[in-house]
């Protein structure tokens, strides 16, 4: 994706509030089915372009997801430029306002780099924020999208995650409450992250630490990226040797040839929008006041056997079945509205 793909979104804004120093950029992609909802990302970017292709990139993948965990709402991402130094109580509330000042078609929540407490500064200048869990509902998405992810890997190795190997990249949020579940169902893991104490904590799981660079060529059963975006390039796709790919990192494939690639070699991708949505979901239920968010999740599972059952049934790799399905939900809520 590039800038020159701005004419599929529905707006860009780029802004910078000189008093606090915050830098931001709101990505709203398509808002078909209801307004755009997506986490805000706070990373060290190179330049201000890297951050509007990050957040156009995330906010595309987040009108497939909501669309396919049929959410009533479209996809949106911001990304804060952080300069390294710990956001500012000042910041979050202006970044606050200027989700307010959307008027409503962007509703925020935590990603990377942002935590539940840095959103509940957020939510004092405006309403349209969720993933917080102040009225008994949802709360922390990480531990809910691990939630998801899990079931989908058992799903992706065709039962039990019983004795799989299963190779983790990125013990944060998502990482950490994974590799729990995968232990405790009695998965064997090897696991890495940039942070030491996350790779003692996982240690104590009885996860076997691995360099970065080689979790994801491991001689395991299934890859997890639950790091960063990209790693799954068309060398890596070629080289790994797990038969499933199932993680929570938001665009993994670096190109549609890895996805090729991998589907050639038979190995299973389940496509991160479909497997990782379990975040979401809490957070879309929790902001609309929905009951049920734990149901919704597990069917993920039931999801990625319907695009294992059509990619084995057409031989299309499973990302482009998902995309065609994602494509097919939006137009069908256009139709309907252009008929009504
Ligand atoms: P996090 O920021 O809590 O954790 C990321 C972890 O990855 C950190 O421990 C970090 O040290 C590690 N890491 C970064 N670069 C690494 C590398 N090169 N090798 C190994 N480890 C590395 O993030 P979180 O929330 O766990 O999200 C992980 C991924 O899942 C992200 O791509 C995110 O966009 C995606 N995701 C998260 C959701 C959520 O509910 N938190 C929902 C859907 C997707």
């Amino acid at each position: 994706m590039t800038e020159s793909d701005f004419g599929e979104f529905h707006r860009i804004e780029s802004r910078a509030d000189r008093r606090t120093g915050l830098r931001a950029v709101f990505a709203l992609h398509d808002l078909t089915l209801g307004p755009a909802t997506g986490g805000v990302r706070r990373w060290r970017y190179a330049s201000e372009d890297d951050a509007v292709v990050d957040a156009m990139r995330l906010a595309r993948g987040m009108t497939r997801k909501n669309a396919l965990a049929g959410l009533p709402f479209g996809g949106g991402k911001a990304v804060i430029m952080s300069d390294g130094a710990p956001v500012t109580k000042a910041q979050l509330r202006v970044f606050g306002r200027w989700i307010d000042e959307l008027g409503g078609e962007y509703i925020s929540a935590e990603d990377v780099g942002m935590r539940v407490e840095h959103m509940v500064e957020v939510r004092k200048e405006t309403r349209f924020v969720t993933g917080i869990g102040d009225r008994g509902l949802g709360g922390h998405p990480g531990p809910k999208t691990a939630r998801g992810v899990f079931r989908g890997i058992e799903v992706s190795l065709g039962g039990s995650a019983s004795g799989a190997r299963v190779a983790v990249q990125g013990l944060g949020a998502v990482g950490m409450a994974l590799a729990e579940m995968l232990a405790a169902a009695g998965a064997r893991l090897v696991v890495t992250d940039l942070d030491a104490d996350r790779l003692e904590a996982a240690e104590r799981l009885g996860a076997k630490r691995c360099a970065l660079h080689d979790v994801l060529l491991a001689d395991v059963d299934v890859v997890a990226p639950c790091a960063l975006g990209q790693v799954l390039t068309p060398e890596v796709a070629r080289a790994l040797k797990g038969r499933v790919v199932a993680g929570s990192a938001n665009n993994q494939l670096a190109s549609d040839e890895a996805g090729r690639i991998l589907h050639d070699r038979g190995i299973r991708y389940a496509p991160d929008y479909v497997i990782n949505a379990g975040g979401i979901i809490s957070a879309g239920y929790e902001y609309l006041g929905w009951m049920g968010a734990e149901i919704q999740i597990d069917a993920i599972g039931a999801r990625l056997e319907a695009i294992y059952r059509e990619s084995a049934a057409t031989r299309e790799p499973t990302h482009e079945i998902a995309e065609r399905m994602a494509a097919g939900v939006i137009d069908r809520a256009r139709a309907r509205r252009t008929a009504a």
